[in-house]
């Protein structure tokens, strides 16, 4: 008789975004004439820049032809991309990296979920509240985490990092020792970020309590302001700390074409029951060379291209784009009298519903009220309960339709 995974019968049903899907189609059987507006999963509508779709198509014709066909590639990234990585991403911010330090990959999503397979079952990890879902639950697969509490909305054995109102959503240090710590900012799901002073807070707390922090930094190029740190590393001591996962997704348009990279710095050391450390480099190398053989030669060549003079314009004008349905959003809510938060430097805005309105039942009224849907907090957590994400991803005709019908049909 074949056994499972019992940690499996801890998550609930389904994850967060399938049952957002399943209550849409569900609503569309029931109305199929609505014209729903769909600004709940974080999904992009603009297509991939024209430079980026060139090189791909020279990629694809370079497969197709015997003295440029390329079978297998490094499973770590090709050395043309990864070099790109370092002098774009990085270089120019005075943070050194080495070409071994970055993990070219097919998503945050899946790298943000992998990672913590290299940890011992005994760490106590920490994540904010509300939080990416994925990093909980990637967890309570491995079987790190205890059981559901349905009361409390948390899992046993996990430090929640509570991100409220009051504390203009950033989350306090942790009161008793914690191991792992995920962070993502720019947030999501509350569009906040850190400074580089707050961000330091949680490098040295990580260096004195022999700590590691998994860093999402998937929205980086959404910062708009100045002073906000891009990288963790620009903060001192977080080479001996920090993990950074990037991704090309909300960047570069990529959500379908799937390329993303995790930076992992040789200095960081993670300790075996004896005590003697162990790079998480090379662990993390291991793991990626037995499970993973890269991403595809084309869409690697496509990744490339986001870093050429004409991709970088092209992306650019593309995330302007968002960023300015960030700002429609963001202050046509706040117009309509609701309290908002990010928006400024991500392409998330957090709501708080009105009324103490629960977050799914908001859901709910909004869909079947206005024809718009978004992502109920409490989906991210138990401090999302109250509080609604609205994406900046979609068309500017949809993203100015729906904060009308929000202002005329939510009052
Ligand atoms: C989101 O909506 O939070 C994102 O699309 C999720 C993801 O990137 O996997």
């Amino acid at each position: 008789m074949a056994h499972i995974n019992e940690n499996y019968l801890k998550l609930p049903g389904s994850y967060l975004f399938s049952e957002i899907a399943r209550r849409v189609n569900e609503f569309k059987s029931q109305s199929p004439d609505a014209d729903i507006i769909r600004l709940g999963i974080g999904d992009v509508t603009k297509p991939l820049a024209p430079a980026v779709v060139e090189a791909m198509k020279k990629a694809v014709d370079e497969m197709g032809n015997a003295g440029t066909f390329r079978g297998y590639g490094p499973e770590q990234g090709y050395d043309f991309l990864i070099e790109k990585i370092i002098s774009n991403d990085y270089a120019p911010r005075g943070i050194e990296l080495g070409m071994d330090e970055v993990f070219v990959s097919d998503g945050a999503k899946s790298d943000t979920a992998n990672f913590q397979e290299i940890f011992g079952m005994d760490n106590i990890m920490a994540v904010t509240d509300p939080v990416y879902p994925v990093y909980v639950d990637s967890n309570v697969m491995a079987g790190r985490t205890g059981m559901y509490d349905t009361e409390k909305g948390q899992y046993g054995k996990i430090v929640y990092l509570p991100c409220i109102e009051e504390k203009d959503m950033k989350p306090a240090l942790p009161t008793t020792h914690v191991d792992m710590i995920y962070l993502c900012f720019p947030n999501n799901p509350t569009g906040m970020t850190l400074t580089k002073e707050e961000l330091k807070v949680w490098v040295d707390y990580a260096r004195e309590n022999k700590a590691i922090i998994l860093f999402d930094s998937a929205y980086e190029a959404f910062i708009r302001e100045e002073d906000v740190p891009r990288s963790i590393y620009e903060v001192e001591g977080a080479r001996q700390v920090a993990v950074e996962f990037r991704s090309f997704s909300k960047t570069a348009g990529f959500t379908g074409t799937r390329c993303a990279y995790t930076v992992v710095p040789k200095d960081i050391l993670v300790y075996d029951s004896q005590g003697q450390g162990h790079s998480l480099n090379k662990l993390w190398l291991r793991r990626q060379t037995t499970k993973f053989n890269g991403v595809s030669y084309p869409v690697q060549a496509a990744a490339a291209a986001v870093y050429s003079e004409e991709g970088k314009k092209q992306i650019r004008a593309t995330i302007d784009y968002y960023m300015e349905n960030a700002r429609i959003i963001r202050e046509g809510l706040k117009e309509a009298g609701f309290k908002v938060f990010g928006g400024v430097n991500a392409p998330y805005i957090w709501m708080k519903t009105p009324r103490n309105m629960g977050s799914w039942e908001f859901f709910d009224k909004l869909m079947t009220e206005a024809h718009v849907v978004g992502t109920p907090g409490a989906g991210f957590g138990a401090n999302g309960e109250g509080y609604f994400r609205l994406t900046a991803f979609g068309t500017r005709e949809n993203t100015e339709k729906a904060i009308e019908r929000i202002k005329t049909r939510m009052k």
